[in-house]
């Protein structure tokens, strides 16, 4: 909540400016989609439990027994573009 009210005010404050900011660019993405899904796996910690070649790793906790992430090379062949 606190979070919206500060954009509506940063808004509100832009807005009432005498000249406009540049517009805001994510400067981190690349145009390229394979390298942005790249960081978003990489943001999103699909590659700390996966391995950062998503190939998979021992994942284990005691009270779990033995656990695998899965090969995402493996099930990414099972997908399309789309
Ligand atoms: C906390 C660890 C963890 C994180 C973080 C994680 N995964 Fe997984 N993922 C697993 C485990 C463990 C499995 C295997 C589950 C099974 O076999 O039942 C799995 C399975 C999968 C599968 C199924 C693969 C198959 O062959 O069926 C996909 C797809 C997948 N993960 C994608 C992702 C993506 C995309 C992200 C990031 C958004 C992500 N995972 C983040 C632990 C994780």
């Amino acid at each position: 909540m606190r979070f919206w009210a500060g954009l509506l005010l940063t808004m509100l404050l832009v807005g009432c400016g005498a000249e406009r900011p540049d517009p805001v660019s994510f400067a981190a993405r690349s145009p390229d989609p394979v390298k942005h899904g790249e960081r978003v796996a990489l943001v999103l910690g699909c590659s700390g439990c996966h391995r950062a070649d998503l190939a998979g790793q021992k994942w284990s906790e005691p009270e779990f027994g033995t656990v695998w992430t899965a090969n995402l090379t493996v099930a990414a062949a099972e997908f399309d573009d789309a």
